[in-house]
This record gives C-alpha cells, sequence and structure tokens, in this order.
C-alpha cells in the first residue's frame, strides 16, 4: 500500500469501510476522503494503455491446457495477468511484464503456410496458437475458465432482479450485471493498441485511446468501442525555442481546410484496417458526417468499432500559445465530454446506479436503439439524467460552471472557442449532503420527465436549471461544452411523446403497493417480476398465425395482466 501510494489505500480503506459499515454500521472514510482518492481518466487511460502495449491477444483452441499454455509463453518473460473469452473462438489476453518478452515471443513466431490462398504481409500481436502434439482429451478437464464478455439476457435480468430485497439492491444489482469488467476493459484498450500499431506505419507517433462509454463509466458488456486516432504528439507543441539564427522546418503538404485533412487521414487508415489490419471486418468509411468516422467490426474481440481522429496538428508551437491548450474538432469535444462523464459518475455512486436502471429501462421499451434513428440516445439519455440529479434539492451533483468555477490553471481547455473547462482534482469537489435512496430517485426520475415542460424547455447540466429553448426541436439538451448546440436535435416528436408516456407508466407503476415492494416467499421458485424488474417487462406483442405482428397492447392492459401476475405468478404469460 506504501508503494502504490494514496489511492490504494483509499480503495482498501473502502472495502473496510463497507464492511463495517454493513456489520456496525461505522463508516472510515468519508465521501470527501473517497472522492480525494479517486484517480482522474488521464490517470486511469494511461495506465491501461501502457498495459495494453505490453498485451498480446492470442486465438487458442478450446481444449488448449491452461498449466501448458502458461508455462510455455513464460518461457518468454513473467506474465503479469492473462485471462480467457470466446468470440467466434477461443481467445487468451496475455499481458507481459516487460515489453521486451513481445519480441522474444515474435523471434519464435512462424509465418502460416498457406497452400491456396495469399498472405498480407503484416505482422501484429493477434497470433494464433496451434497444438502440435496432442490436445487434452475432451473429457480432461484444461482448467481454463472463460469471462463472460456479454451481458445477460434481459429476461435473466428481470428473474434476477426480482430475486433481490429491495430496489436499492435491484438497481445496485443491475449495475453490478451490466458494467464492463476488468477484462472487458482491458480488451478494450487492446484493441486500441492493436489498431495503433496500422496506423502507426503512416504516423509513429499516433495513439488511439478509447472515448465514450467504454471509458466514461457508463459503458454496458457489450457497447461499441469509440476510439480516437489522436495525431497531437506530431504537433509542434513540443518544439523550443530556436537557440541559434536557424530554425529547422519539416516540409509538410498543404491542404485547405483540417477537415479535409482528417478525412483524407481516415480514409487512408480506414483502407489498411480493411486490406491489412487481421480480424477487421465489414469496414465503412462515414467521411462526411459532423465528425467523420471509419467504422468495422474486430471479430476477434467481438467489438462494433467507430475511430474518428482529431485534426488538431497546427504549426503553431509553445511560444505561440503558453497559457491555455487551443484545440480545435468536435472530435476534441467529445473526448472532453466522455471526461466529464466519468467525473459525475465517480463522484457519487448514486450517479452510476441510476444512469444504468434509466439506460437498461429505455433499451428494454425501445426508446434507445442501436441503429441510428430519430430515437433518444444513450448521451442523451445520460445528460438528463445528470440535470435531473442536479434539480434535486439538495442536489446530488454540482452543475459544470461551478467545476468550472473550481478550475486551476492547469485545467484550462478551450476548443474552437468553447470553453471546455472543468476541475480535474477530485478533491476539490465538495458536495451537498442528499440523503435520498436510489428507489426514491427513479421515482422522482419518472415524475420529473412525466411533467417536464419540454415545449418551451431545454436541458442545461452547465448551469444546471432549465433555460428557455432557444429552437424550435421536440427536445432540446444543450451540448455541455458547445453551447448553441442540441444534443438531440435527432429526436423527433413522437419518440419524445413515447418517452414521457413511458415515464408517466412507469412511475404509476412504482407507487402500486403490488409491484413496489418485495413479496419475500419461497426463493427456489422463480419470483413475480417487481420493483424495477417490473418495469423492464416488455411490451408484450403478440404474433398472430401469419407471422403478422399486432399493435402493442394498450399500457393498461399491460399493467392490468402485470398486476393478475403478481397476484398468481403461475399464471404469468411469457413475455
Ligand atoms: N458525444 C458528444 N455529443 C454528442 C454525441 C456524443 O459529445 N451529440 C460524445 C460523448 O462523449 C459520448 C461519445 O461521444 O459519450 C460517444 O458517443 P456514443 O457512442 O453515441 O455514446 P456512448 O456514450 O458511447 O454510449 P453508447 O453506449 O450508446 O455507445
Ligand atoms: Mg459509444
Amino acid at each position: 500500500l506504501h508503494m502504490k501510494g494514496r489511492g490504494s489505500l483509499v480503495k482498501y480503506l473502502r472495502k473496510v469501510d463497507s464492511y463495517l459499515h454493513r456489520t456496525i454500521g461505522t463508516n472510515v472514510v468519508s465521501a470527501q476522503e473517497e472522492r480525494e482518492g479517486c484517480k482522474s481518466l488521464y490517470a486511469v487511460q494511461a495506465e491501461r494503455q501502457e498495459q495494453a502495449e505490453r498485451s498480446v491477444l492470442i486465438s487458442c483452441h478450446t481444449r488448449t491446457n491452461e498449466k501448458k499454455f502458461l508455462k510455455y509463453l513464460s518461457m518468454h518473460g513473467d506474465i503479469n495477468k492473462y485471462f480467457f473469452y470466446e468470440s467466434y473462438g477461443m481467445y487468451a489476453v496475455v499481458e507481459f511484464a516487460n515489453r521486451e518478452s513481445l519480441a522474444s515471443l515474435f523471434e519464435e513466431a512462424a509465418i502460416p503456410i498457406v497452400s491456396h490462398e495469399s498472405m498480407v504481409p503484416f505482422k501484429s500481436r493477434l497470433l494464433s496458437l496451434r497444438n502440435l502434439g496432442s490436445a487434452d482429451p475432451p473429457n480432461q478437464q484444461s482448467g481454463q475458465r472463460c469471462q463472460s464478455q456479454t451481458t445477460i439476457p434481459i429476461n435473466e435480468l428481470i428473474q434476477r432482479l426480482s430475486k433481490e430485497g429491495s430496489i436499492d439492491q435491484q438497481m445496485t444489482s443491475l449495475t453490478d450485471v451490466y458494467q464492463l469488467t476488468e477484462e472487458n476493459s482491458r480488451l478494450r484498450f487492446l484493441v486500441c493498441s492493436l489498431l495503433k500499431d496500422i496506423a502507426a506505419a503512416y504516423f509513429p507517433e499516433c495513439t488511439i485511446k478509447p472515448f465514450g462509454s467504454s471509458v466514461n463509466g457508463f459503458g454496458k458488456l457489450g457497447c461499441d468501442l469509440d476510439m480516437f486516432l489522436d495525431l497531437d504528439g506530431i504537433s509542434g507543441r513540443n518544439a523550443k525555442m530556436p537557440k541559434s539564427g536557424f530554425l529547422l522546418e519539416y516540409q509538410m503538404k498543404q491542404t485547405n481546410s483540417e477537415r479535409a485533412v482528417t478525412q483524407s487521414i481516415l480514409s487512408v487508415i480506414g483502407d489498411c484496417v480493411d486490406q491489412f489490419g487481421p480480424g477487421c471486418v465489414g469496414v465503412q468509411k462515414i467521411l462526411n458526417a459532423r465528425c467523420p468516422l471509419v467504422r468495422f467490426a474486430h471479430q476477434p474481440s467481438g467489438f462494433q468499432c467507430d475511430l474518428t481522429a482529431n485534426n488538431s496538428f497546427r504549426s503553431w508551437s509553445e511560444w505561440d500559445v503558453s497559457w491555455v491548450q487551443i484545440r480545435t474538432a468536435a472530435c476534441q469535444v467529445a473526448m472532453k465530454s466522455t471526461e466529464l462523464l466519468y467525473l459525475y459518475g465517480e463522484l457519487d455512486p448514486r450517479v452510476r446506479h441510476l444512469v444504468f436502471t434509466v439506460r437498461c429501462w429505455a433499451r428494454a421499451h425501445a426508446i434507445t436503439s442501436s441503429i441510428p434513428g430519430a430515437w433518444i440516445t444513450n448521451f442523451s439519455l445520460t445528460v438528463m439524467v445528470l440535470f435531473f440529479l442536479q434539480r434535486r434539492s439538495p442536489s446530488v451533483i454540482p452543475t459544470l460552471d461551478h467545476l468550472r468555477d473550481l478550475a486551476g490553471p492547469a485545467d484550462k481547455s478551450f476548443i474552437e472557442g468553447n470553453d471546455c473547462t472543468f476541475v480535474s482534482d477530485f478533491g476539490k469537489i465538495h458536495l451537498q449532503s442528499n440523503p435520498e435512496t436510489l428507489e426514491r430517485l427513479l421515482c422522482e426520475f419518472f415524475e420529473f420527465y412525466a411533467t417536464f415542460p419540454f415545449n418551451k424547455m431545454s436541458i442545461s447540466i452547465r448551469q444546471g436549471k432549465e433555460l428557455n429553448k432557444p429552437e424550435v426541436a421536440p427536445l432540446h439538451i444543450q451540448n455541455p461544452f458547445e453551447t448553441t448546440l442540441n444534443v438531440s436535435k435527432n429526436v423527433n416528436a413522437t419518440q419524445l411523446d413515447r418517452f414521457v408516456a413511458l415515464c408517466k407508466e412507469s412511475s404509476w407503476l412504482l407507487q402500486q403497493t403490488e409491484t413496489s415492494k418485495a413479496r419475500g416467499g419461497n426463493v427456489e421458485k422463480a419470483p413475480a417480476p417487481w420493483g424495477l424488474a417490473s418495469l423492464l417487462v416488455p411490451l408484450q406483442v403478440a404474433v398472430t398465425k401469419g407471422r403478422k405482428k399486432r399493435r402493442p397492447e394498450p399500457a393498461s392492459e399491460r399493467i392490468k395482466s402485470l398486476l393478475a401476475s403478481l397476484k398468481n405468478p403461475n399464471q404469468q404469460k411469457k413475455s
């Protein structure tokens, strides 16, 4: 603990604290001390990135013997961490203690012999392990336990939540089941690192960083992997003042717009990923979007990937701009909002539980979708939850303006003239003491948005209050950093109406004693959905003989049958 510093000490004390709290009702770590021990997103990212660079991804036979596998790889150096998982076959992520071990491993790796096809001679850290000797027979215990990289289906989740004793427990349990695991997070950084090896062929100083739900603390297992090709390392920011009468410059090709540069970089990298990237399939270049991107599937990890790039590469250097970081591009703003969401999620555990719950509820009722369209997005929904928490009295989390006021000189950040400054030192943030339970917050969330004046007002987490709508749009959520933009511009009136109707229905359901209280009883029997579980029961869409879908049952019918099923669980309809 002494070696690892204050962060680990606080983590350890937090465990002791939670034990004492459960057993004798005493806390040893204050919420403030917990916040002081929190690592910034940058620190977490730097650590994960470094681990990823010492790691390899190995496709192996399902019957590979774990002990022999480890013994074989350990010949190249100490292994810090490894795990197995399944995705179109079995894979292992292996993190060595030192980078030199990778070089030693590669010296031994052979080029596969194929008779009919040709190969692209690009070597990467994605390898295959062949069993030359006899593989273990099927009935012999090979030992390795596969880590799941996906979540359980919604019906299973409903059953699991129904066994919990309170709505608060249901919400924490939902977060536990859905959140990214340590292993999944490592895999995400490893995929970024593997792609960096491809991009580095053109831009050796580049890095590829994950953003969005992979790192903001609100990611669900199976969520897409948003990546950002960062070329900042190439720019002349670190150039020193010329000491002699000479200044040596690189000759560089010039184009007429930064956007055009981003598009051509992504186009070239997209082609490389498509043609040289092992395991990368279905590459699509979407270069005309506001934030140009390359989309593809990374088969060995099972991740759907979106790669964007910054175009902040400019010919200015340290002596031009010394006091603030001036950066350009919409994608840079996305990085900032990722950092902000991460901070809010770390401030109070209720933030993450409520966001996970609302996201899951919205997905169960098709309020959100994996297909782009006129629906509310997870990002918009998260901002709505944050806004609601700012509006509680006393507030659960502070406004963005308050976080900006707490910022130090090193936190200053401007992106295309937008002030993206906010405090990075969690210890400076003092929260108001709001004692509300998760159950209460969930009920109030539904109530709040069931009656919110969407026709006139806009949602602003910067100011933490409703603002007059500056433009006509069914749902107006101010972009926290580009305040003239609407985060939910895509949402149409029908989708907003569905959201409001479901908030009303869910608020009503939670107030019914039949659905809001745990019904105890026989633990072995599957209990009927109650509390949060009853809110996740999907709308029942009956399928007629001709496979034609009928209109969904009206909400009142659904609720009636749900209440009937609670009175008599055996007659519960299958959904
Ligand atoms: N983003 C943004 N402004 C938007 C949309 C997105 O700043 N109008 C940023 C947010 O930081 C968001 C990230 O881009 O987290 C990635 O967007 P997206 O993939 O749509 O959202 P996620 O938060 O990653 O959620 P999901 O799990 O649905 O992918
Ligand atoms: Mg995403």
